[in-house]
């Protein structure tokens, strides 16, 4: 790190920040730390007042953005220019939005057209009577496709999705007993074509659809993938393929082919909406400036906490049951992307890199987790996200109750409240951020993951890393793989006894 930026991230650390309250005190606060985004079908207020984002700080970030060539990095980005340097490519998930440069935007259209084209043969019939998909994927092949079709299609799925990722077989069995073979298909999704557990639980989906009585097991194979000519070896008919562009990573790929179990279960013009709503973020993360940016506000928050305040962790829970897969999606955006130990040339990192995302539902969590954020030891920030239009159609008690609980609990944080009991004290002064969503519609949504993508990207710009390598994922594989073959011999004791009692290697 230069001499400059270590100077800046010590600026930053030295700040004496106010109290939440302190912040307040200011009558602009909520015009410089909300912002709120209108979609095609209703808005998003992205609240970061209760944050310790103050403007000595936006100052300092701002700075360091500057040092790091935020602006130039953020264009290259969209310009489809090899941001992903450690792999020598672009990471072209915006163009799948229509946010890229025109070829890429072209391409992505024209694939988009095949995803459109094979989802509407199967709500035509071309298939068949198709109740059911089973998609098989891991990672970033399976939490975009599981999230949204949980969120946006609940009762109301035109086919029935049954997303398995692990390789533990009760995970297909489960979707097995779910499906009839008769009116089942099977999307291999899989930005490689290589990973393991898929290709492991794809071998088994056929034997099932075998022994099932299906005579043309390949004839309801879909690929979704970046590698059509490994999926086109498999088996797959190369009419069933759908694949997507190498530079778009996989943990960004939900905008690509791999969604194309959300436009089944959603209607393909869903999905498309989903894009659209990705787009809106993309071009307020694009022009506006820095100050009133919802993407990069955010993101200095989350640097002013894991950077300044050495915050390990940051939560989110979603106060709707919808998005209950949000934070595990998240997870993965995160923490794959941002949690490296070196800069993108490959020197130390001598900063902390992306905590650790964690979290849960409202209010389930409060009356398991919450006891810790507001009295214990670690300083957690906290995101809140609500929906304004409940989903369901039970008395809206259900809902009042839910949201109240959500605000209250921001309010809680911040404030905290004094008691000459210890035990009964709240120290307050803990910050959270609420993300209130009008209605939860497919806009919505991809509004909402492409500002965590943004939120993500402004995050390792700033630290100096590249968030669109995973190399730190491949040595287990590579271990796994020996053991698999045979090899396993020669590691430590502790290995060598646990799989001599497991019976392997
Ligand atoms: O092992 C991590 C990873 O490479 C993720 O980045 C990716 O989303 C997942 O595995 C699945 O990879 P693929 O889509 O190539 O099967």
């Amino acid at each position: 790190m230069t001499d400059t930026l270590t100077a800046l991230w010590a600026e930053l650390e030295q700040i004496a920040f106010p109290s939440l309250t302190a912040l307040f005190a200011d009558s602009d606060r909520l015009a410089r730390t909300v912002s709120t985004l209108d979609l095609a079908d209703g808005a998003i207020r992205f609240d970061w007042s209760k944050t310790h984002l103050c403007a000595e700080a936006q100052a300092v970030l701002t700075r360091i953005a500057e040092h790091q060539n935020f602006a130039d990095k953020r264009r290259q980005l969209f310009a489809g220019e090899p941001i992903n340097t450690t792999e020598g490519r672009a990471a072209e998930h915006t163009a799948e939005r229509g946010s890229g440069s025109p070829a890429s935007v072209v391409e992505a259209e024209a694939l988009h057209e095949r995803t459109r084209a094979l989802v509407e043969a199967i709500h035509d019939g071309l298939f068949g009577e198709v109740r059911s998909l089973i998609h098989i994927g891991i990672g970033g092949s399976a939490l975009g496709p599981a999230l949204a079709i949980d969120a946006l299609t609940r009762d109301s799925a035109r086919v029935a999705v049954h997303v398995v990722s692990n390789i533990d077989g009760c995970a297909l069995e489960a979707a097995f007993r779910r499906c009839d073979p008769a009116t089942t298909m099977i999307a291999l999704a899989s930005k490689t074509f290589t990973t393991t557990e898929t290709l492991v639980n794809a071998a088994s989906a056929l034997d099932w659809l075998r022994a099932g009585g299906v005579d043309d097991v390949y004839g309801r194979v879909i690929a979704l993938t970046a590698d059509p000519d490994r999926a086109v070896a498999w088996g797959v008919d190369e009419t069933r393929v759908l694949p997507f562009a190498q530079s778009v990573g996989g943990r960004y790929s939900l905008w690509s082919s791999i969604g194309f179990p959300i436009a089944l279960a959603l209607g393909y013009d869903g999905f498309a909406q989903m894009l659209d709503g990705g787009a809106v973020i993309d071009r307020h993360f694009l022009e506006t400036p820095l100050a009133d940016n919802a993407v990069v506000r955010a993101a200095f928050a989350d640097l002013i906490y894991a950077q300044a305040l050495r915050c390990q962790t940051r939560a989110v829970f979603a106060y709707d049951e919808r998005l209950a897969l949000l934070p595990s999606y998240l997870q993965q955006l995160e923490m794959e992307s941002n949690g490296k130990r070196v800069t993108a040339q490959g020197a130390p990192l001598t900063r902390p890199s992306a905590p650790v995302t964690w979290g849960g539902v409202g209010t389930d969590a409060q009356h398991a987790v919450f006891q810790l954020l507001h009295q214990g030891t670690h300083l957690i920030p906290v995101d809140f996200i609500a929906v304004k239009v409940p989903g369901h159609d039970l008395d809206p008690a259900h809902h009042q109750i839910l949201l109240s609980n959500c605000f209250a609990q921001g309010a809680a944080l911040m404030a905290g409240q004094a008691s000459d009991d210890g035990a009964r004290a709240y120290p307050g002064n803990r910050p959270s951020a609420t993300i209130l969503i009008d209605d939860l519609t497919p806009a919505a949504l991809g509004a909402l993951i492409a500002f965590h993508e943004q939120r993500t990207f402004v995050s390792a710009v700033l630290l100096g890393i590249n968030p669109f390598d995973q190399f730190g994922v491949e040595l287990g594989k590579a271990i796994a793989k020996k053991i698999e073959s045979g090899g396993g011999a020669g590691f430590d004791a502790s290995t060598e006894a646990l799989l001599a009692l497991a019976g392997i290697g």
